[in-house]
């Protein structure tokens, strides 16, 4: 399974990027305006700046939801670096762009993913990846690790190509679970990331080596 980190937060990509684990990124247009980039020419220079700090798949979003405006505002981004994947909305319209985009070799990302027929509709269309948001479908009182589980036998019966990238992480267990239903990505915040490693009985059992060690040694 891949590792994206969720964020537009250079530091916190930096941080991640350390861990040596990191296979990508993904954005959209809450997470960029969290960091305060507005404006055309520092979208670009700071999808730039991912590119040039990570090797793997960027998703940048389009903002547009008109099909003619998506394709303009796709090759756009496509353009500013070759590891670009463009993040399109699961609308009609996105569903003709990531078709167009397909056919014009620009790799796509179909996110605000929410049921399994979104997500045939999204592989039928020639879709990269496949965002669906655990954590919202969570916060509604289902199941988002189920929808994956779904979403990951229906693309094994079928044959479909497209990555499921689970997104809307919010924990460690999110991680382990989606990777159990059989996500081929999560992408998460860098939080998250780092609760997998914690375990109270390895800070008693490090604390305990580290003792004993001591103990003989003084
Ligand atoms: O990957 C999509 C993600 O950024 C949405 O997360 O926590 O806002 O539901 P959240």
């Amino acid at each position: 399974m891949k590792f994206f980190v969720d964020t537009a937060n250079l530091t916190e990509i930096k941080e991640a990027l350390e861990l040596g684990i990191l296979d990508g990124v993904t954005t959209n247009p809450s997470l960029m305006a969290k960091e305060g980039i507005t404006g055309e020419d520092n979208v670009r220079a700071h999808y730039k700046a991912i590119c040039e700090l990570v090797e793997g798949d960027i998703s940048a979003e389009v903002i547009a939801t008109d099909f003619n405006e998506m394709i303009k505002e796709g090759k756009a981004l496509a353009d500013i670096h070759e590891n670009i994947v463009v993040k399109v909305p699961m609308t009609v319209d996105g569903i003709k762009a990531i078709r167009w985009f397909s056919d014009h070799d620009i790799r796509t990302n179909c996110t605000l993913v929410f049921s399994a027929g979104q997500a045939i509709l999204a592989a039928k269309a020639g879709a990269t990846y496949l965002s669906p948001f655990i954590g919202r479908i969570d916060d509604m009182t289902w199941d988002g690790v189920e929808l994956i589980a779904q979403i990951a036998d229906i693309y094994t019966i079928q044959g479909f190509q497209t990555e499921i990238l689970a997104a809307s992480i919010r924990n460690p267990l999110h991680i382990v679970r989606a990777a159990e239903a059989g996500a081929d990505v999560c992408t998460c915040p860098l939080s998250a990331i780092l609760g997998l490693a914690k375990h109270p009985l390895t800070d008693i059992g490090l604390a305990k080596f580290l003792e004993d060690h001591k103990k003989a040694n003084s």
